[in-house]
């Protein structure tokens, strides 16, 4: 092992989402697709003084106490294994929070993963995705590479098979988010209280069962996601910039997660400067905005 040495913690998106219900944990079930992207956070890891883990990060907003997924991260590690050493984070913080792209979960998995290596290998890939569950329901997706399809509260992840997966690596995708964020807790929460919210978890599986089985369905047609609905009731702006798109570049943006962000699939002759021009145009100049690919 190269000590310190850097790993890298991809964003996540949500290409397709169905929140199916509430379950007496309190947790919603879903059925979901996800994809990570070539773009994401940098991790720094050097081995530290034994027994202590401590956190920088570039960006002042993100909290470094044991609120930060790492910190918690890192002491669930020590309770798994026992493991005595330390270890000294650098987080390169590029995913903004309450956007739905997974920046916090990434991270804490990222982290899991360089501990699993500094110590030797302690935990075998069941072990490590048990813990990553325990951290947030969108930890355990960052575990495998490419798109995966997520159930339960998140926990049951299974790589998407091969000729599904290749629809969707490697496209070009733009991921763009407003100045504000969206709390998940707060989405979830209008979930419960909105009437017809939730999609029957039948309806879902038919639906994601019949993009799967079309060998030439593009990945435009996979997109759903349910979460839409409460954003756009309070935060108008989305639905707006999402007609004005569709309208004049004949694309099909879709939200990731429970928001603010939203990504659109890009046609190899993008005609990005003027669709990144209308977004600025609709959201502001602090308008934060992606050009990369699914991996
Ligand atoms: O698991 P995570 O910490 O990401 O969840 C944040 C909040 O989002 C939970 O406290 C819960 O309110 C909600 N949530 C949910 N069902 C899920 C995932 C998250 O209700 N499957």
């Amino acid at each position: 092992m190269v000590n310190p040495f850097s790993i890298f913690a991809p964003a996540k998106l949500n290409l397709f989402l169905a929140i199916t219900g509430r379950r007496a944990d309190g947790f919603h079930d879903l059925v979901s697709v996800v994809a990570t992207v070539g773009w994401g956070d940098t991790l720094r890891v050097a081995a530290g003084v034994p027994g202590e883990f401590h956190l920088a990060c570039d960006d002042p907003s993100v909290p470094v106490d044991e609120r930060n997924l790492v910190l918690k991260a890192a002491r669930a590690f020590v309770g798994a294994t026992g493991w005595q050493g330390g270890a000294t984070f650098s987080l390169e913080k590029r995913i903004p929070m309450g956007a739905g792209l997974g920046g916090g979960s990434s991270d804490a998995v990222a982290a899991l993963r360089a501990l699993n290596e500094i110590s030797g290998e302690r935990l075998p890939a069941g072990k490590l995705a048990e813990i990553a569950a325990t951290l947030g329901s969108d930890c355990p997706l960052f575990l495998s590479d490419g798109p995966v399809t997520m159930r339960g509260r998140g926990e049951r992840v299974e790589v998407l098979a091969a000729p599904a997966a290749v629809r969707l690596r490697g496209r070009r995708v733009l991921i763009f988010k407003p100045g504000f964020g969206i709390a998940t807790p707060w989405a979830y929460r209008q979930m419960v209280a909105m009437p017809g919210s939730y999609l029957a978890v039948d309806a879902a599986e038919e639906r994601l069962r019949a993009w799967i089985e079309a060998a030439d369905a593009p990945a435009e047609e996979l997109l759903f996601n349910n979460m839409e609905g409460v954003a756009f009731a309070k935060f108008v702006a989305l639905p707006t910039l999402f007609e004005q798109l569709r309208d004049r570049f004949a694309v099909a943006p879709r939200m990731s997660g429970s928001g603010s962000a939203c990504f659109v699939f890009l046609p190899s002759e993008a005609p990005m400067a003027a669709m990144q021009q209308l977004i600025r145009s609709a959201w502001g100049d602090g308008t934060f905005m992606i050009d990369t690919r699914m991996t």
